[in-house]
């Protein structure tokens, strides 16, 4: 195969699992730009503690958007101006977020009800103001994530991408499903090509949705050309998609991760996740994240059975390790 352009490769952002460890792991395996979890702007402009812990970035971790969910112009504002300023409670930024990323998509009920998330997708006017809002409050650059629209009858990404590009936003990612499918098989690439048609070439579109190896990735490329994409789901086990998508546009080969790669890489995110986190609640969310690197492994289900009982980092990774 020829060589290919290679877009931009995002890690999307997802609330429980794009923390610092797992992004400083996908950096090391060819992901060029990360966002965080998605962090309440009202929480942050009340300085609450466990919201700040969200947003720090450590050494490497980099380069990396913050993202906002909320949908009160002025406080999107202020909490924008606080990571600037680095001022919010905790914060520790030995990296300086890249961007403000605001959360356009998230299709959670408690999230979308309260006018958050997906929620913004009805309303462009609203959308545009939040984009202005945080532009005028702060000289970092601001990045959207929308989906395609709220419901099959109101597909409107491209006019939601044109009012966010109207307030000033330099990057439109697009999960090209609308909040009504959730996230149910099968995405709409031709919306993503649509946004890309109708936004100034200086606006970066960024497509989302299934990519799962290099062949899902060049499709996405070759039927929309999208500048970046933004792979989810798929990096939660395999951090190394990036560096397997950027082979197979190179026309290389790519081998697939070994078992025991697997495992050591398990191994080093639960260790990276109680270093941040400590080792009670360190455990506690490390027992998910492991679960998606041993997935498809012989015996993976009794492992999971065994890891769900460990209680401390020691047991954990002897779990991990004593795999026939
Ligand atoms: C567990 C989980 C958490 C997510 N959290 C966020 C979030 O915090 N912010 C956001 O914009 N999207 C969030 N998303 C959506 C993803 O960023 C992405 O748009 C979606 O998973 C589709 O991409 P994929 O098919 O590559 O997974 C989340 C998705 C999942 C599965």
């Amino acid at each position: 195969m020829d060589k290919k352009k290679i877009p931009t490769l995002a890690l999307a952002p997802m609330a429980g699992f794009t923390d610092a460890p797992f992004r400083l792991m996908c950096y090391k395996n060819g992901c060029d730009i990360a966002v965080t979890e998605m962090i309440s702007a009202k929480a942050m402009t009340y300085r609450d503690k466990k919201t700040g812990e969200l947003a720090r970035l450590p050494k490497g971790d980099s380069p990396t958007a913050i993202q906002l969910f909320g949908h009160e112009p002025h406080v999107m504002a202020a909490a924008a101006r606080m990571i600037e300023e680095c001022s919010f409670e905790g914060c520790d930024f030995s990296e300086k977020p890249v961007a403000i990323d605001i959360n356009m998509g998230c299709p959670v009920k408690k999230i979308a009800l309260s006018g958050d998330g997906s929620a913004l997708m009805k309303d462009p006017r609203l959308a545009c103001d939040i984009v202005y809002s945080i532009k005028n409050a702060v000289s970092l650059p601001v990045t959207v994530k929308i989906r395609a629209g709220w419901d099959k009858r109101s597909k409107n990404a491209v006019d939601v991408a044109l009012a966010c590009t109207e307030g000033g936003a330099s990057v439109v990612a697009v999960h090209a499903r609308t909040r009504e499918e959730l996230y149910n098989p099968g995405i709409d690439m031709d919306i993503i090509a649509r946004v890309r048609d109708a936004l100034p070439p200086e606006v970066q579109v960024f497509g989302n949705g299934d990519v799962t190896d290099g062949k899902s990735a060049l499709e996405m490329a070759e039927k929309t050309g999208c500048d970046g994409i933004m792979i989810g789901r798929e990096a939660l086990g395999n951090p190394w998609i990036f560096d397997e998508i950027k082979a197979y546009f190179k026309g290389e080969e790519y081998l697939e991760k070994t078992k025991e790669e697997r495992i050591s890489a398990a191994v080093s995110l639960v260790s990276s996740i109680v270093e941040m986190k400590g080792e009670e609640r360190g455990i506690r969310e490390a027992r998910g994240r492991a679960a998606h690197f041993i997935r498809g492994l012989r015996g993976s289900a009794e492992k999971r059975a065994a890891l769900n009982s460990a209680k401390s980092l020691s047991e954990f990774v002897s779990i991990l390790n004593e795999w026939e």
